[in-house]
């Protein structure tokens, strides 16, 4: 049986007393279940603070980003050995805030989520559709496409830790979420995917989340699709008490 992974995805928020103040919070008040692990992706300035404030908690901390070169002429990046020497357990890679406006594409997401594994951190990989995508029913060769790129050349163990959030763009800071269906739908697709390419194992032991608009309010549905284990939130995750509401929606 799969955990259902809840993940909240700070993006560019939070000054640093309001980081350590909800950290302080949400640590505190995680529900104990084994069902459910809690994720915060906080900002590359907090990490190291946040992480040492939920040592021998439930909270796990993870950046939302990270070069895939050891070190170099990379001004203003964060290499997989200075976000495994902070401390965090996950590292977001993919977003796409990051494939629009920071030239992410297919092969540098490939290339982070080999070194996320090479470094012992566990990716969350990014993949999604745009409206128009989606209205010329171009979703699943998309998503297809993003999977088996971020995938390549990973080892089957490897495949299975790795978390997979699907997050359609028209979803994403816009409050229409996909339906349930809409969302399980494409989760299936990207699962059958793992399965005819690597394997039925490392399909069934693939973590997928959605992400797009999840909230307190739809998050009992979507968690109840055969295919969703878990979400990863923006907007709905910066106030402690929603956050720790869509974690207990895990449990
Ligand atoms: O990474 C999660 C994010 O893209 C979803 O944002 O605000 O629609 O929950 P939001």
């Amino acid at each position: 049986m799969r955990k259902k992974v809840i993940a909240g995805n700070w993006k560019m928020n939070k000054l640093a007393a309001d980081a350590k103040q909800f950290v302080a919070d949400a640590a505190g008040k995680l529900p104990k279940s084994e069902n459910v692990e809690a994720i915060v992706c906080a900002p590359f300035l907090y990490l190291p603070e946040l992480v040492k404030q939920t040592e021998g908690t439930d909270l796990k901390i993870a950046a939302q980003n990270m070069h895939y070169e050891e070190n170099g002429a990379f001004t203003g990046e964060i290499s997989p050995s200075m976000l495994k020497d902070s401390g965090v357990t996950h590292v977001v890679i993919g977003h796409s805030e990051r494939r629009q406006y920071f030239a992410e594409t297919d092969e540098t997401v490939n290339k982070k989520v080999h070194a996320a594994f090479a470094h012992e951190l566990t990716p969350i990989v990014c993949v999604g559709e745009t409206l128009e995508q989606r209205e010329a029913n171009e979703t699943n060769s998309h998503v297809e496409k993003q999977v088996r790129a971020a995938i390549a050349g990973l080892a089957e163990d490897q495949v299975a830790e790795t978390i997979i959030a699907y997050e359609p763009i028209w979803a994403i800071g816009t409050g229409k979420t996909a339906t349930s269906e809409q969302a399980n739908e494409v989760c299936t697709h990207i699962r059958q995917v793992v399965a005819k390419n690597v394997s039925e194992k490392a399909a069934e032991q693939l973590v997928i989340q959605y992400g797009g608009s999840v909230k307190p309010a739809n998050v009992d549905e979507l968690l109840a699709q055969s295919d969703i284990d878990g979400a990863l939130v923006g907007g709905a995750s910066l106030e402690v008490d929603s956050f720790l509401q869509l974690v207990e929606a895990g449990t």
